[in-house]
């Protein structure tokens, strides 16, 4: 993962918008955010995170044969952040962006899963969402924060490990919930009705994910949701009845970071010794579109 120095507590924004951190920390759990430096952009950030992910899997940059970078927030519109992030990496392999917003990321393990040759693929998400995010909109800047996450992938040596299941969708009739249309600057939400449709799709998606691969939520030993609102969270896993210990929350010191956010909490959970071999590992992702996407891992934890 990287992530930029810069935070944005909920003391700073009470000085810029009406808002309290109160309010914050209870109708949403976030405490602060990371903000780029004008230096950073999503491809910075995500090449940093993917430089590390080739690192810890013991490669170079040359093992890699597939680039997919899951971002909602290109620096340019043309070539595609994944050509910029090749080029800063020395890859020389094949690049591809994943525009699926929140679930980016999870759209982009099924889709280098299909994808996939002989060499390892590098899956990227990175955001910088502070930037298409209105400063004076205390609806929004208080959600969301910048950063990148990435996982080099490779088949398992174990062949009952690996990606076993998952569960695509995408709603285009709520695309105006959540949006930035041409010409401009920030998004546009509207947050109770994402709210109250994210819940119900990403307990009926992760359902529909479990069933596919023969498990039941009771199976799961970690879940890792995209880090939208611990509200969502604790609604998913209670009617899921997943136990909330299960799920990895970070959103407290992140917010959201958008297609960054699942591969974020990954590595945390990766550090803090949370993935064990053999382990359930069910992920889960919802954002603009709107879009969904879950999977379900058997954890290898070896590098192939
Ligand atoms: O990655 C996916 C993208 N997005 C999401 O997942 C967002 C999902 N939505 C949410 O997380 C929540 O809907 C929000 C955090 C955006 C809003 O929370 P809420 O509990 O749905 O609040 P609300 O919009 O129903 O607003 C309740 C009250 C309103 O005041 P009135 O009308 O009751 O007087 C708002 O004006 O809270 C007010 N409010 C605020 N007050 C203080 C809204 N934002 C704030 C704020 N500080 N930042």
């Amino acid at each position: 993962m990287a992530v930029p120095d810069g935070r944005l507590t909920n003391t700073d924004l009470e000085r810029m918008l009406d808002t309290t951190d109160t309010w914050i920390v209870e109708r949403t759990g976030i405490r602060e955010r990371r903000v780029a430096s004008p230096s950073d952009t999503a491809v910075t950030l995500g090449a940093a995170a993917g430089a590390a992910a080739i690192k810890d899997a013991g490669l170079t940059p040359g093992d890699i044969g597939l680039v997919l970078v899951a971002t909602c927030t290109a620096p340019q519109v043309l070539p595609s952040a994944a050509s910029l992030v090749q080029e800063l990496l020395g890859l020389r392999c094949g690049a591809l962006d994943v525009g699926a917003a929140c679930a980016g990321f999870v759209y982009g393990l099924v889709a280098a899963a299909g994808m996939a040759g002989d060499q390892p693929v590098l899956l990227i998400g990175a955001e910088t969402l502070t930037r298409i995010t209105d400063p004076d909109d205390r609806g929004t800047r208080i959600l969301f924060g910048d950063g990148a996450g990435a996982a080099v992938l490779g088949r398992p040596l174990d062949p009952t490990a690996g990606l076993l299941a998952w569960d695509l969708g995408c709603d285009g009739s709520a695309a105006p919930l959540l949006e930035v249309p041409v010409g401009d600057r920030y998004m546009r939400m509207e947050g109770g009705e994402v709210f109250r449709r994210a819940v119900r799709i990403v307990v009926e998606s992760a359902a529909m994910a479990l069933e596919r691969a023969g498990l039941t939520p009771a199976d799961v030993d970690v879940f890792v949701p995209h880090q939208a609102n611990v509200r969502i969270i604790e609604a998913a896993c209670s009617r899921l009845r997943i136990p909330m210990e299960r799920a990895v929350v970070n959103l407290d010191r992140y917010g959201n970071t958008s297609a960054a956010s699942v591969p974020i909490a990954m590595t945390e959970a990766s550090e803090q010794g949370r993935l064990h071999k053999g382990d359930i590992v069910l992920l889960s992702g919802f954002g603009a579109g709107m879009t969904w996407a879950s999977a379900v891992l058997r954890w290898d934890g070896e590098p192939a």
